[in-house]
């Protein structure tokens, strides 16, 4: 019985996340605009809201923050910083470190979220759990204390908190993905980075199957003119022409050796590992990157610059939008003190910090004009501009399970175990199913 009830409440919640998801923008299709994806949508009544001056004078006490795994230091310096400035008060965080997966990172929270657990009081969300994680009644509704500084933050990573016409999250950092290269000017297609990359070692890339390919793929995909779903979201335009030329461009170039076939075990961190030996020529990763393998003991320290994602031949550019918010949990014994904590990350000093010392994209638009910020993130500009331009994934209740049958399905053909065509045929019909189950 508590079975059934439990899935008839899943269906529920399904489905008004998918009227949401379809009622709210044109982002379901092919990823438009960031800026209108998360606007719309059910509103999600008897949700717990912020009194925005809790944080003022909150009870002593220490709250836990959870991410995933701190590869630039960014999170430990978070918190130290945090805790110099208020411990002596007894105002105290912790960091706890989830997996380097956004999968893993996801279920993290699910579990601790389903157990009612207060074990995370602050998670960094990635952007596209807003919807899921608001429409189960997990979060705050941060709207009042967002309201009182809307204009502080950049729009499209504002956009990914707002949902069924709240705001569920603070902003934390946007992301976007670059070509790093170390010789000659930046390729200007997605072909010549396979095709002038080989005598250089090729190309390095997220290709493991999880969240991370997903993004690697429609980046591609979407450059090439492909598609995810329809636009009424209803279904899936997977299997297309375009996704087609983009899925050959990759296990093609896994074939002639322009791309390492290790790359289908890549996630960020690997990549950075390959990318710091030296061996390759061009790598695909998050602005992060920029400062994070420019450290002690990388051969390339020094040695590349960043440059926007190319366009497809045929085709034009695209960008994934992506980042983190920090998003308070309902069962946080401190809500006062999370939302101080929360406040901290996105204050101006600490989002400079983020920028100038970690190349993660800041909330706030003047860091990017700040002379020093500009000097030690010569692309300053470009990563300013891409967040604006970049694409939304799929807005749908069902994103995870749309994003499963990508990546495994990509990773499959990069592999060789499939073919690019059977491939695409394979996901579009999981899509399909995953869409018919509300
Ligand atoms: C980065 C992005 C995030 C994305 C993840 C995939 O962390 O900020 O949005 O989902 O990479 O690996």
């Amino acid at each position: 019985m508590v079975a059934r009830r439990r899935i008839v409440l899943a269906l529920l919640a399904a489905t008004a996340l998918f009227v949401a998801a379809c009622g709210s923008s044109n982002s379901s299709s092919s990823g438009g605009s960031s800026s209108s994806s998360g606007g719309g949508g059910t509103k999600v009544s008897g949700a717990k809201v912020i009194d925005p001056n809790s944080m003022n004078s909150p009870p002593k006490g220490t709250i836990t923050y959870c991410q995933g795994k701190d590869t630039t230091g960014s999170a430990k310096a978070l918190i130290k910083d945090f805790n110099a400035k208020y411990g002596s008060q007894g105002w105290k965080v912790k960091l706890v470190e989830f997996p380097a997966s956004a999968d893993a990172q996801r279920a993290q929270f699910i579990q601790r979220q389903q157990a009612k657990s207060g074990d995370c009081d602050v998670f960094s969300s990635d952007v596209i759990w807003t919807a899921e994680f608001s429409s189960q009644k997990w979060l705050y509704d941060l709207t009042p204390y967002i309201d009182k500084a809307r204009s502080k933050y950049i729009p499209a990573p504002l956009e990914t908190v707002h949902y069924g016409g709240k705001y569920w999250g603070v902003p934390e950092t946007s992301d976007a993905a670059f070509i790093y290269y170390k010789n000659g000017t930046a390729p200007s297609t997605w072909q010549q980075v396979y095709t002038q990359g080989k005598s250089g070692g090729g190309l390095v890339y997220q290709g493991a199957p999880y969240e991370g390919l997903t993004c690697n793929f429609l980046e591609l995909a979407f450059a090439a003119g492909g598609k995810v779903l329809s636009p009424d979201g209803k279904k899936s335009e997977f299997n297309s022409p375009a996704n087609l030329k983009a899925l050959e461009l990759m296990v093609n170039g896994i074939k002639n050796g322009e791309a390492p076939k290790s790359v289908t075990t890549y996630m960020e961190p690997e990549t950075d590992q390959a990318w710091t030996s030296g061996k390759y020529a061009y790598m695909r990763n998050w602005t992060y990157a920029y400062a994070a393998d420019n450290t002690g003991s990388s051969k390339v320290k020094g040695k590349y610059k960043v440059a926007p994602l190319p366009s497809f031949e045929g085709g034009g550019k695209a960008g994934i939008l992506g980042g983190h918010n920090s998003v308070i949990s309902v069962y946080s014994k401190n809500p006062g003190l999370s939302l101080k904590f929360s406040d901290f990350y996105a204050s101006p000093a600490f989002q400079k910090k983020l920028l100038l010392k970690y190349s993660q994209a800041a909330i706030i638009p003047s860091t990017y004009s700040e002379a020093d910020v500009k000097k030690a993130i010569p692309y300053a500009p470009e990563l300013l501009q891409a967040l604006s331009q970049a694409k939304a994934r799929p807005v749908s209740p069902v994103y995870p399970q749309i994003s499963q049958a990508i990546y495994k399905n990509v990773n499959d053909a990069l592999a060789g175990r499939m073919s690019p065509q059977d491939a695409l045929k394979k996901a579009d019909s999981q899509i399909n199913s995953a869409l018919s189950t509300f």
